[in-house]
């Protein structure tokens, strides 16, 4: 009933960011996802007997590989597999049923916020026992082994039905489908004050939630229309589609400006809010005012108390470095440890397991906190619910507030996608060899105070990580930031991120990009962005 099927490896399953993402088509090679698949089982230790989560955001393949994979793992040893119905689980919702029922890990089938169909993006992510993704060491183990790797393992029998919740035996291994999402919605009751936002909703607070044709649509009519009274067709976009409807599934302003747009309108809804294809990430929008990832993380921060899940206060704050220092701020008056990470989710988990932080935050539209080990985009949109509902005031007075109160970081990220590889290369090197000359350098009336390539000390456990985007601070604490993207499929997309610092709330509420004209001016002075890209401006402006 085993096989063991010879396979020759391939030379590019470097997992990025976040796993292994590629194109379809790269995928549907010959053994492609069974070689990954097996180089992640081949670099785990001890999990023989034991229960594996599987899931995934719905996107074009998914079913294919779940299939795949439900096999392989009874093949190698597997006690129990855990499937999403419909092979459904959210990253967030993964991440929660890896933790409650104590399994030795899982298997998250998305590539995140890229477009799902025929011919776009696949992807395979591992995630640890603690709920959060693979660190860097499994990563780094499995990639090695992809490029050696002669055999797979998989399980002859015949497809598992995973429309129906129950048990089955797949070759002796248990395969559980399990609703998906249940236990999360579970997990959000006991965080946030539901009757007082459903008391919020039954005033007549217009709540919209866009899911963008992807995984979180049926969580959010679950969550939202179900549990909190929102009245039907609150939950927009809310069937999980394989090519999510054409949609990007990207919430931002560039792809969920619909939504944007109609907030913004006279008689349109008081708050809106997106996720993206695999349901971690948010994007919040009020009443005439749209909330930087940034700011968000650092309103949640300053008034976590609000929430019952978090009314003993917070241990402390953790953002990846690109990200705007406002939660800094916020840390500081709260008297809380504030840490500073490379980009990408993985970097808070050792903080959250060491109680170190509770809630984490990132520019790319990503806000959670120890509940799970990934972030959480329906957390961050209930958790602004249960902060308005208890301040009985809207987002736009929230936010006002909040600046008046710690000053406010101007903050905006341009991106600049499909630029040739060696170009973007290039870029980065020119600018790294020029790190130690600009100290000094005047550019208009912005001085250069420091420049380096930043570099990572994990105060857990002690890994370095080097090399995670190059800082430019100017005199005064404005910083402009550039590196390369980690989760691209096709060509690089260099991301400058770009930030002022402003204390006096008379100047509050200058248009973003012209409060950061100047260095938005000294980034091209010092970097030669047109040159390298070929580009005039850049393709996303968030
Ligand atoms: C994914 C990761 C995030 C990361 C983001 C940006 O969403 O889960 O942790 O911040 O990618 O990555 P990129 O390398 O494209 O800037
Ligand atoms: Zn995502």
């Amino acid at each position: 009933m085993i096989s063991t099927v010879a396979t020759k490896p391939y030379a590019d399953q470097m997992p990025g960011t976040s796993g292994l993402r590629k194109k379809v088509p790269v995928f549907q090679q010959e053994n492609y996802a069974e070689n990954f698949i097996q180089a992640i089982f081949d670099s785990l230790e001890g999990f023989e007997g034991k229960t594996l989560v599987i899931g995934g955001d719905g996107r074009y393949y998914n079913r294919e590989v779940i299939q795949v994979a439900l096999k392989m793992a009874a093949a190698n040893g597997f006690g129990k597999v855990m499937v999403g119905q419909g092979g459904i689980l959210s990253t967030p919702a993964a991440s929660h049923v890896i933790r409650k029922y104590g399994a030795f890990g899982g298997i998250v089938l998305s590539a995140s916020h890229n477009p799902g169909g025929p011919t776009e993006d696949f992807g395979i992510k591992y995630n640890i026992g603690n709920g959060g993704p693979a660190p860097e060491k499994i990563t780094d183990a499995i990639f090695a082994r992809t490029k050696v790797i002669d055999s797979y393992k998989i399980a002859d029998v015949a497809d598992i039905d995973l429309d129906t919740v129950g048990s089955f035996d797949l070759a002796g291994m248990t395969v559980e489908v399990i609703d998906p999402v249940t236990d999360y919605a579970d997990l959000m009751e006991t965080l946030f004050d539901f009757p007082a936002i459903r008391a919020l909703i039954a005033s007549g607070f217009r709540v919209v939630i866009d899911s963008m044709s992807a995984v979180t649509g049926p969580y959010a009519v679950e969550i939202l229309e179900k549990r909190l009274g929102a009245p039907a067709g609150s939950v927009r976009n809310e069937i999980p589609l394989p090519d999510f409807g054409h949609h990007h599934p990207d919430p931002n302003l560039v792809h969920a400006k619909e939504l944007y747009d109609d907030v913004m309108s006279v008689d349109g809804p008081d708050f809106g809010a997106a996720s993206d294809g695999d349901g971690d990430r948010n994007m919040i929008v009020g009443k005439g005012m749209f909330v930087t990832p940034s700011d968000s993380l650092a309103v949640i921060a300053a008034n976590a108390t609000c929430a019952p899940g978090y009314a003993k206060g917070i241990a402390g704050i953790a953002r990846s470095m690109p990200t705007s220092a406002a939660a800094d701020r916020v840390a500081e008056k709260l008297g809380i440890g504030m840490y500073e990470t490379p980009t990408g989710w993985k970097f808070f988990g050792n903080l959250m397991d060491a109680d170190k932080v509770t809630v984490c935050g990132e520019e790319s539209f990503g806000t959670g906190s120890a509940h799970v080990r990934e972030k959480d985009g329906l957390w961050a949109v209930l958790f602004w619910l249960n902060i308005i509902a208890a301040r009985k005031e809207g987002v736009k007075d929230i936010i006002l507030k909040h600046w008046a109160e710690y000053g406010r970081n101007y903050y905006s990220r341009h991106d600049y996608e499909g630029v040739d590889t060696d170009q973007a290369n290039a870029l980065v090197s020119a600018l790294r060899n020029k790190l130690s000359t600009l100290p000094g350098t005047q550019i208009g009336s912005l001085i250069v105070s420091e420049a380096d390539d930043f570099s990572y000390l994990d105060p857990v456990d002690q890994s370095v990580s080097r090399n995670q985007g190059i800082r430019i601070l100017f005199q005064g604490g404005s910083r402009i930031v550039f590196r390369l993207s980690g989760t691209g499929t096709s060509g690089a997309t260099l991301r400058l991120y770009v930030e002022r610092y402003e204390a006096d709330a008379a100047k509050h509420q200058i248009e973003t990009q012209k409060a950061l004209e100047d260095l938005i001016g000294a980034a091209e002075t010092i970097a030669e962005i047109r040159k390298f890209t070929g580009m005039n401006e850049p393709t996303v402006i968030t």
